[in-house]
């Protein structure tokens, strides 16, 4: 498979201020100007028209965290696709763990999303992975599976030819706990094979990235393996110097 374009992505979930923001892409502006990546933040939306104003005309793109499926309406706290657009967003993350296990986010859910990004030409950044409970009982495959293929039996492998995978194993985010290399890497052939099943060109031209727990000291032995493409970084996106080293990386 030939070497895709790494895209290298900073979920900033809810943290973040005006003034740290600031200072966080400012710094990042002047780092990544030459990353070859394609490199994206994910702000929580009450910032997305600050950072996309900074961002102007920047190699570093803005995306939000979570949309609505629902086009407008009397949805109390929700945004929808349409308001994301106008504010310049190009991408949108999509089911996200943290989604699915503290808000209750199906993977109907996640296929009714996937279906509104698509239709608006946006691309979709989807979260897939297992817990610790589904890994140690070998259950990591079939999970993966059905969390792709609800997407694809609502909407077609069609869904998939601009978009990104994230594979974020549950018992790697935010516990300093990352899956090795190897452990990734076989999860990420794994993904490619599934689609390929469907549709050989959409699995070539799909990035599928790894997130839980990169940083600046691991991400070098996991961008080494062939069927990595690239991270989805939390914690160590909030701080210039690390987030740098891996969009560099
Ligand atoms: P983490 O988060 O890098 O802090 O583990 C990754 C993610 O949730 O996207």
């Amino acid at each position: 498979m030939k070497q895709k374009k790494r895209f290298v992505a900073g979920n900033w979930k809810m943290n973040g201020s005006l003034s740290q923001n600031r200072d966080l892409l400012n710094a990042l502006i002047e780092t990544v100007k030459d990353a070859d990546s394609d490199v994206v933040v994910f702000p929580p939306a009450i910032y997305i028209q600050q950072v996309a104003t900074i961002l102007d005309g920047m190699n570093i793109k803005v995306g939000v965290q979570n949309i609505s499926f629902e086009a407008k309406g009397a949805f109390t706290g929700e945004i929808s696709l349409s308001m994301v657009k106008d504010f310049g967003c190009d991408y949108i993350l999509i089911g996200h763990s943290e989604r699915r296990t503290l808000y209750g986010e199906t993977d109907a859910d996640v296929a009714k999303k996937m279906k509104v990004v698509v239709a608006a030409g946006l691309t979709p950044v989807i979260c897939v992975g297992e817990t610790l409970e589904e890994r140690e009982s070998g259950k990591t495959e079939d999970v993966i599976k059905a969390q792709l293929t609800s997407v694809i039996d609502e909407i077609g492998i069609e869904a998939f030819k601009n978009a990104v995978i994230a594979y974020e194993p549950v018992w790697a985010i935010g516990t300093g706990k990352t899956a090795t290399p190897e452990e990734a890497d076989q999860v990420h052939e794994f993904i490619h094979c599934t689609l390929k099943a469907y549709d050989d060109k959409i699995s070539d031209l799909v990035r599928v990235v790894y997130g839980g727990s990169v940083n600046a000291s691991n991400v070098d032995s996991l961008f080494a393996k062939e069927n990595i493409d690239g991270a989805l970084v939390g914690g160590a996106s909030l701080e210039a110097e690390g987030f740098t080293k891996i969009a560099l990386a």
